[in-house]
């Protein structure tokens, strides 16, 4: 019954890493679709597909909570997923709110009444289906009023990652922040709307300049996941964990190895 932490392909290692270093006594299943990532070129129709089938095969491999550590899936796929109905015992969570809480300078459930937050200029970075969903838009809306976001679907950024071409990776993160800037000159903050971005951090941020606040997804989730847990201790993760693709189990373990600068080893789904 190890805790879930499904993506699309490599991104949620991102997530992954952060949770495995706030809770090192809990045990993790992480689940990367790469023969069918992107999924940010996707429809919603086929990623909400795509999703639900991987989250029930690891329901089936034993997880009862799944964490979709995908912005994509969890734009097109959570609330759908939740709305039908889960069943009993299993739990499915993205990863928009922890981040959303952040910027907006709340505690965890909060659900107050929107208010005015000291950030009013924020860049969105995300996959094409991410920013067409406005799913963080809606989101911040329930929580700040008088933010301006800009959004900038990066186009190719996921593939570049899981095709390992760091160089692609860097040239197109430049191009999509200038872009991106010469929609909105002067932003306070910037989300990576995507948990692939992390992985080129500091790109985003040396194109965006220092005084841009980057918000990334890794630890604010893992410290969500934490007070989960705390909640629910019997959710929390125990037993058999390990590395899942869909994609060619070496090739994704050199990259995760590369990523992570561990030795990951990934088996087939
Ligand atoms: N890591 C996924 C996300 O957070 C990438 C989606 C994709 O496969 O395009 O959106």
């Amino acid at each position: 019954m190890a805790v879930g932490i499904f993506d699309s392909g490599l991104g949620g290692l991102t997530v992954l890493n952060a949770a495995q270093k706030r809770l090192p006594d809990v045990t993790f299943l992480y689940y990367g679709d790469n023969a069918r990532a992107p999924y940010g070129v996707r429809d919603a129709e086929d990623v909400y597909q795509l999703t639900k089938q991987a989250v029930h095969d690891m329901w089936s491999k034993g997880c009862d909570l799944v964490i979709l550590a995908c912005n994509t899936a969890s734009a097109a796929a959570l609330r759908r997923m939740q709305e039908e109905g889960l069943p009993k015992g299993k739990r499915v969570l993205g990863v928009f709110v922890p981040l959303i809480e952040a910027l907006t300078e709340r505690q965890w459930g909060d659900n107050s009444p929107p208010r005015e937050v000291e950030v009013k200029h924020v860049a969105l970075f995300a996959t094409p289906a991410t920013v067409a969903s406005r799913a963080f838009q809606r989101e911040l809306a329930f929580r700040a009023i008088g933010v301006d976001v800009e959004a900038q679907a990066c186009g190719g950024v996921v593939d570049a990652i899981e095709d390992g071409d760091m160089i692609l990776s860097e040239a197109l993160v430049r191009s999509h922040v200038d872009a991106l800037m010469r929609k909105m000159p002067k932003p306070q903050a910037a989300i990576l709307g995507c948990t692939h971005y992390p992985l080129m951090e500091k790109e985003f941020q040396a194109a965006l300049g220092e005084n841009v606040k980057v918000f990334s997804q890794g630890n604010l989730v893992a410290e969500s996941l934490a007070d989960y847990l705390e909640r629910h201790p019997d959710m929390a993760g125990t037993g058999e964990g390990g590395y899942f693709t869909t994609g060619d189990p070496k090739r994704v373990s050199d990259r995760a190895t590369q990523f992570l600068r561990r030795e990951i080893t990934f088996q087939a789904a």
